[in-house]
């Protein structure tokens, strides 16, 4: 039988045989909301981390609110290694953790919690520890028998020439013949675009550069404040759903380079984009404002939305700005952000966030709590300045 098909049904068939990865997702089951957890770097670097720390914070998390709050990742960053034995072995430096990387997964483990690891795709790690380049398939089985369960796998010290994709592809596949589910994260800093080739890879892949505590920064090296983060990650919206996330970095929330204000609004908007919530502070010291940051249920709800989408911008106006995110019951969350050097008014109208101007909404503010119903055709409100109102608004 010979098929006859349409104009139309050619271009169809032409454009789903060149869709690239766009739409497909790592199918490894894990991830399907975005990872919530903690990471050593951003506080302890390398100089500060040791098992001690870590099982501090495993401690804290499973008993200071964040465990039941959704925080479930605990995740040694770099430093934790020194090299590898005869064997080709990865070798935990001794003196950092002395009873060894299986005594503290299974520590975690016994907290409920969920235990995480680095390596790195080159010859060695960013801080010059030992990278997994050779030894993918030996570490991803190491790991698993360790229980690990989730490997973040950076981008430093690589060959020349060495391929971003089929390196991340090696490690994948990798970690689905080690016999344990562990959560994939690619950490190449977005120099490769990998909202374009890392969907069937990784479950979450880095956007951007290093972020630092600061609102507003930018550092030769390609580190990024707050806000030069929001303007990288408004437009990759589409690249992101279950399973498969753009990752804007760990949290700077409570490490003292900021304001409250500002770590509000750093927190709202990793919210609003749908981002991996890793604590980068030190959760078994944290002042009450920092709790209330982390802990702030209104504001994960957003974050984990089950229907994954990615918030994006909507409104600019110079420095004040309304970002928008789909949510599963057909609400929004909205963020109205102020840039700015001074408090200022910002309005949102319905029509703004794909809504007709007729329908009436109930609006929760996720930060004061406040409640206000049947509101008509648009909202305003007064936003401090590096500050943000975010609403939760549902026809
Ligand atoms: C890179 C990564 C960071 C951190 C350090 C560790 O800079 O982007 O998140 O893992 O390496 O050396």
């Amino acid at each position: 039988m010979r098929l006859r098909f349409s104009a139309s049904q050619m271009s169809l068939i032409a454009l789903l045989m060149m869709a690239p990865a766009f739409g497909r997702a790592l199918d490894n089951g894990l991830a399907r909301t975005p990872p919530m957890g903690w990471n050593s770097w951003n506080k302890f670097a390398c100089k500060g981390i040791n098992e001690k720390v870590v099982r501090e914070t495993a401690d804290a998390m499973a008993s200071n609110g964040m465990k039941d709050a959704g925080y479930q990742f605990v995740v040694i960053d770099d430093c934790w290694q020194t090299g590898r034995d005869a064997a080709g072995n990865i070798v935990a430096d001794p003196e950092r953790f002395p009873s060894g990387i299986k005594a503290l997964a299974d520590y975690i483990h016994g907290k409920g919690l969920k235990f995480g690891i680095y390596t790195d795709a080159g010859t060695m790690t960013c801080a010059k520890r030992m990278g997994s380049i050779g030894h993918e398939y030996q570490d991803a089985k190491q790991y698993a028998n360790w229980g690990v369960d989730y490997l973040k796998e950076d981008w430093c010290n690589t060959l020349p020439g060495q391929n971003s994709e089929s390196s991340y592809t090696l490690m994948r596949n990798a970690l689905a013949e080690s016999g344990r589910p562990i959560v994939f994260s690619i950490c190449e800093w977005g120099s490769t675009k990998p909202w374009l080739w890392a969907g069937p890879i990784g479950n979450l892949w880095r956007s951007t550069g290093d972020i630092q505590d600061c609102w507003d920064c930018k550092k030769d090296w390609g580190g990024n404040g707050v806000v030069q983060i929001l303007d990288l990650m408004n437009g990759l919206e589409s690249y992101a759903g279950p399973g498969h996330w753009n990752d804007p970095d760990m949290l700077e929330v409570g490490n003292g380079g900021m304001t409250k204000e500002e770590y509000r609004a750093h927190f709202s908007m990793w919210a609003m984009f749908s981002a991996p919530l890793l604590a980068g502070n030190d959760i078994s010291n944290m002042t009450a404002d920092t709790k209330e940051i982390l802990l702030n249920k209104d504001v994960i709800a957003i974050d984990q939305d089950p229907l994954g989408r990615q918030g994006h911008r909507v409104k600019k106006t110079g420095d004040l700005e309304v970002w928008s995110k789909q949510l599963q019951d057909g609400g929004r969350a909205v963020a109205l952000l102020n840039r700015g050097p001074a408090a200022a008014t910002i309005s949102v109208a319905w029509t703004d966030i794909g809504y007709p101007d007729a329908i009436s909404a109930s609006v929760r503010d996720l930060w004061t709590k406040k409640e206000s119903s049947a509101v008509k055709g648009n909202y305003s409100v007064d936003v401090p300045s590096h500050g943000v109102v975010m609403i939760r608004v549902k026809p």
